[in-house]
């Protein structure tokens, strides 16, 4: 039993710093639309490292085990240990639900049927669905090969100057093919419908937005027409009924596949494009590969640790919370109140230097070789049982349209200038990225 039967607490002063310093800069970016011109003013404000030393001082203070912050009005536990966070993400999403209020909020203007934001019995019926079509935990998924042709066809659209803006576009393409099949290639609208809900989120309203039912409706048609080839053509066969809301689930998929990983891809290619000795070893890891092939793609260990190392040093979900669905008595006896938020900061645990030599380094090869993917305190998909169903998806996908556009341009990075010698900076704006390919 611990001296005292309660969590530790940081000041008022510290939370409202933590509040300023972590909480509201992740609200200007756009919680879930990331937004342009702040996210460039919130880059040179250097908002990542501050929120980071921030952070490294209270733990320093009140960890390395759980302690409160006040979030706003909120006392929030805040979690960082290895062995704390393997309690909470073990025990998600019960009595650990991911649906605190903000998030809530925000995601049912454009997502109210998730599975993230569900619990109990309707959790596990989406659940079972996701993993059905998405092949959770399998290698390789069936429909691989498939993915691989649509990923090349893609890559191939890309030359030049390339910034996040052209490997998007070029990206959410790949996700309508790949989603509903090619049938939705050249559907814009519906990507910039799902945008404009997006958008209208990060003003958290706790409803569907206006222009929610048509891009049901619009979902729902590709369903119906199952493409073959597509991921819509597996839904026929996985577990589902009227609860599981089948368009409703698809939308995470959307904007997971269409602009989350293509964030991820843009600042791995930054990284081998001012990293020349990583960037031989990504191009000695291709010599002799066929790029067009599932299984020979699904073997680019390297070149997936690349992109998991661009998920560590930035990542796209820097902090996530759960709540308490009833009290929780922690290992040590402490009591964790019902209705209680948790938070977990990834841009923190990624970096922590106390527990990881390589903390700001591009080190590709502690996936490759390392044990980084056995630590639970790397969570830019999360763990546990509510850890991403589509995450191999991602790191394939990731693999076949990078080992494809490798394949016939070389990178380098313009602009900003990160130098392989020094430090990695905390934060690396998105939207500033100018990347030259060089045939
Ligand atoms: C690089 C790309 C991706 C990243 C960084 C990512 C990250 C994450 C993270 C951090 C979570 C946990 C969120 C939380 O618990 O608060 C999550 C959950 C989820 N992800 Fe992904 N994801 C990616 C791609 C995908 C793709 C491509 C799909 C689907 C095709 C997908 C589907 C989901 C779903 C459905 C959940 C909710 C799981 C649940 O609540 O049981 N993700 N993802």
């Amino acid at each position: 039993m611990p001296e005292s039967n309660d969590f530790p607490r940081a000041s008022i002063i510290e939370g409202v710093r933590f509040t300023a310093q972590v909480g509201v800069p992740n609200v200007i970016q756009g919680l879930f639309k990331k937004r342009e011109l702040p996210t460039k003013v919130a880059g040179v404000a250097r908002a990542d490292l501050f929120g980071f030393m921030l952070i490294q001082g209270l733990v320093r203070k009140y960890g390395p085990g759980p302690f409160y912050v006040r979030v706003a009005t909120d006392e929030t536990l805040f979690v960082s240990d290895p062995a704390d966070i393997v309690f909470v993400l073990g025990g998600s999403p019960e009595p650990f639900a991911s649906d605190p209020p903000a998030k809530k909020a925000g995601m049912s203007a454009f997502q109210p049927d998730a599975l993230t934001l569900s619990r109990d019995d309707l959790w596990h019926n989406r659940r079972a669905f996701a993993e059905s079509v998405l092949q959770t935990g399998k290698p390789l998924h069936s429909l691989g090969s498939r993915m691989a042709e649509v990923a090349g066809e893609e890559a191939a659209g890309l030359s030049g100057e390339i910034g996040y803006d052209e490997l998007n576009t070029g990206f959410q393409r790949l996700t309508r093919r790949v989603v509903f099949g090619d049938a939705a290639a050249d559907d814009t609208g519906l990507t910039a419908l799902l945008g404009t809900l997006m958008s209208a989120g990060n003003r958290t309203p706790g409803k569907a937005a206006k222009g929610y039912d048509e891009l049901i409706e619009r979902i729902a048609a590709y369903v119906d027409a199952a493409e073959k080839g597509s991921l819509v053509s597996l839904v026929a066969k996985a577990p589902h009924d009227d609860a599981t809301a089948v368009p409703g689930q698809l939308i995470h998929w959307l904007f997971a596949m269409g602009d989350t990983l293509p964030a991820n891809l843009t600042r791995a290619l930054a990284l081998i494009g001012s990293h020349p000795e990583q960037r031989r070893e990504v191009y000695a890891e291709l010599e002799g590969v066929d790029v067009g092939a599932a299984r020979s793609i699904a073997k680019l260990d390297h070149l997936g640790g690349v992109i998991q190392e661009a998920m560590r040093l930035w990542p796209t979900t820097p902090m996530f919370g759960r709540v308490a669905t009833s009290d929780i008595t922690f290992p040590d006896g402490r009591v964790l109140p019902a209705g209680t938020q948790v938070l977990m900061s990834n841009l923190f645990n990624h970096r922590d230097s106390a527990r990881i030599p390589y903390a700001d380094r591009f080190a590709p090869g502690e996936w490759s070789r390392g044990d980084a993917g056995q630590s639970w305190s790397f969570n830019f998909f999360s763990h546990g049982p509510q850890g991403c169903p589509g995450a191999a998806m991602s790191v394939f996908l990731g693999q076949a349209f990078l080992a494809a556009l490798l394949r016939r341009a070389t990178p380098e990075l313009i602009s900003p200038s990160l130098n392989p010698s020094k430090p990695l900076p905390h934060g690396l704006d998105l939207f500033a990225i100018r990347i030259g390919l060089t045939a």
